[in-house]
């Protein structure tokens, strides 16, 4: 039907007669003409419809917003003092000479504007007309430019896309199953992968060598803005590689990426930190490098205070005492201290202490704090000294289970970061590596995977058990400008090590050749080394355009609640469908 995309006219198409298909995005009358913004994936055309053709000219008038239409007309040069340079089409326009209305439209719930402000809900409940705005058809295009890259990449390195079962059992990646009742065997369900984790590396066990493939996974879990039920991940294995050689052709390709699809570079190679180190300097282990503070730990400074809120934890191995500097934070008001301290209640710290350093040079005098009568002088001094304090400065103090203080004082850091506009421009990416094998839940009372259970550990498996909290593991987190855009590991390829490891997790032998003794029994047919990783696409997407939440990179996303809008889901079934699958509801409606 057309001859040529809206958008992609200019002024090499001078006084060619074309032929355009769109939706109407705008009509103005003008004394006796009308302009149709006529609006179509690639862009907008200005079609100018005058009197000269009645028939043509009649129709244009009746036209309105969103209506689909079919022109034909020639293009022509716009008047001088009428171009558009913000506009791609700008400087021509279609006089139009036929037109065809294909279909009418209602009067669009909201304006197919990019910086119209809509209530999520409305935008969700009729995607396919938000999905109409320029900024989210530019995000797709980004979407796809990325996969399309993504994909090459792979290929020319020798990797096959397959394809893995989604009707599956559980693999735990730390989230809740989705379910899905089999009719077919009674009291028996699958369940949607969290990842394709056993598949792929059952690939590696096939011979398959390298493996990849853009694939939806699934998972129960609370969402936030870079969280949704379903989301889509680059799954990547590869035998024979060790972690060095993963991650230098991973951030190849993300490099490769950058370059091809934002025409940005990224360090080469990309830095690399450890778990500890990030926790340390940063509470976070997705530290936003682009934001210049630091934690300074001071524990062993105060341990003898008479301040309980600080020599508590102080002297408490599982305590952390932290000192953050935030340069020029002298000017704040009681009131915006205040504020940060409801803040950082949220994570559940008890309060917010501070000193202002007033003058640097006139020592406690020159210092204003609630808690410096509490302070010994000494420690006072070695805390300006480590946190490099000067004049105008503010230091904010953390001190609690180490737990509370890294999520209470890493939020805060990135938090006065953005407030206060000190995050860089750019992007930072890095590798977060030796983390720790387990971490012990004291609810519980057992040790839990920090990644997931068949992630090798740095050590053999006498170390192992001697000593389980103090292992390192082979995984690796790949971060974005404080996003873990991807995670990987080194697996376990010996049954002997992976039964100890299920153990460890407290997983008994027959719960484990319950739940995975496939994987143990195929591990025993010659299992090659193997180690990969998994992308967050969505997120790799977000960060890419800017976006916010992955939600605005995503087709069709659901809702906070894990619900959609557009088509009404979850939704009740049949009494009929129910019984088929042996299924009655406790609580029905
Ligand atoms: P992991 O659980 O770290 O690892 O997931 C890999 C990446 O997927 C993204 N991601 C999500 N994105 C959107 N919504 C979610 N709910 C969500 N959960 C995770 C993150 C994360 O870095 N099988 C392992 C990978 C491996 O070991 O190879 C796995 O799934 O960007
Ligand atoms: P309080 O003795 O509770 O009045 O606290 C004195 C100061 O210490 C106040 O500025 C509090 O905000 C701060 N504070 C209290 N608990 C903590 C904590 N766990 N970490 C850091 N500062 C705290």
């Amino acid at each position: 039907m057309r001859s040529h995309y809206c958008g992609e006219l200019n002024e090499t198409h001078l006084d060619q007669e074309v032929d355009l298909c769109g939706w109407v995005h705008r009509r103005r009358d003008h004394g006796g003409v009308i302009f149709i913004d006529l609006r179509d994936r690639e862009g907008l055309a200005q079609v100018v419809f005058d009197p000269d053709r009645p028939e043509a000219f009649a129709l244009a008038e009746s036209v309105r917003s969103e209506y689909v239409l079919k022109v034909h007309g020639k293009v022509r040069r716009r008047p001088a003092g009428t171009e558009n340079s913000n506009m791609p089409t700008g400087a021509v326009e279609i006089l139009g000479t036929e037109l065809e209305i294909l279909n009418e439209a209602e009067t669009p719930p909201f304006p197919v504007e990019s910086e119209i402000e809509v209530n999520e809900e409305t935008r969700l409940r009729y995607r396919y007309i938000d999905l109409r705005r320029p900024l989210m058809q530019q995000r797709m295009r980004i979407r796809r430019d990325v996969t399309r890259f993504l994909r090459n990449f792979l290929d020319h390195q020798g990797f096959y896309e397959v394809e893995t079962p989604f009707l599956t059992k559980a693999t735990p990646e730390g989230a809740r199953d989705y379910l899905v009742p089999s009719r077919t065997h009674e009291n028996a369900f699958f369940a949607l992968p969290q990842s394709p984790q056993l598949f792929k590396q059952l690939l590696m066990i096939s011979g398959m060598d390298r493996y990849y493939q853009v694939v939806r996974c699934f998972r129960d879990e609370d969402l936030r803005a870079d969280r949704q039920p379903e989301f889509t991940q680059l799954d990547i294995e590869t035998s024979f590689l060790n972690e060095d050689q993963i991650m230098g052709l991973m951030e190849a390709m993300i490099r490769g990426l950058f370059v091809e699809v934002l025409k940005e570079p990224l360090p080469n190679p990309f830095p690399r930190m450890s778990y500890a180190e990030a926790m340390r300097r940063f509470a976070s282990d997705k530290p936003d490098l682009r934001i210049p503070l630091e934690l300074v730990d001071v524990a062993d400074l105060l341990k003898d205070v008479d301040f309980k809120v600080f020599a508590g934890p102080a002297n408490d191995p599982d305590g952390r005492v932290v000192a953050l500097k935030l340069p020029g934070g002298c000017e704040m008001s009681r009131k915006e201290i205040d504020e940060l301290t409801q803040f950082v209640g949220i994570y559940g710290a008890k309060g917010l202490a501070y000193v202002k350093v007033n003058d640097r040079t006139a020592g406690l005098e020159g210092l204003q704090s609630p808690i410096l009568k509490f302070l010994p002088e000494e420690a006072v001094r070695v805390i300006l000294e480590r946190t490099e304090a000067k004049t105008g400065d503010l230091i904010f103090f953390g001190a609690d289970k180490a737990r509370i203080v890294n999520e209470a004082m890493g939020a805060l850091r990135v938090k006065l970061g953005h407030d206060r506009g000190l995050v860089e421009r750019g992007w930072k990416p890095l590798w977060v590596t030796d983390f720790p094998m387990f971490e012990w839940d004291e609810k519980s009372q057992r040790w839990f995977a920090l990644h997931h259970p068949f992630t090798a550990p740095n050590c053999d498996e006498q170390t192992l058990l001697a000593n389980p909290g103090q292992a390192l593991s082979r995984a690796y987190d790949m971060v974005l400008n404080g996003t873990e855009i991807g995670g990987g590991s080194i697996r376990i390829h010996q049954t002997d090590m992976q039964s100890q490891v299920f153990e460890l997790l407290g997983i008994g032998e027959e719960e484990a050749q319950q739940k995975f003794g496939f994987l143990l029994t195929a591990l025993k047919y010659g299992a090659p080394p193997h180690g990969g990783l998994a992308f967050g696409l969505d997120r790799l997407v977000m960060l890419m355009t800017g976006a916010h939440s992955i939600r605005e990179v995503m087709a069709f996303p659901k809702t906070q609640s894990a619900w959609c809008p557009l088509i009404d889901a979850p939704a009740p079934v049949s009494d009929l469908q129910l019984r088929e699958l042996g299924i009655r509801l406790r609580h029905p409606s």
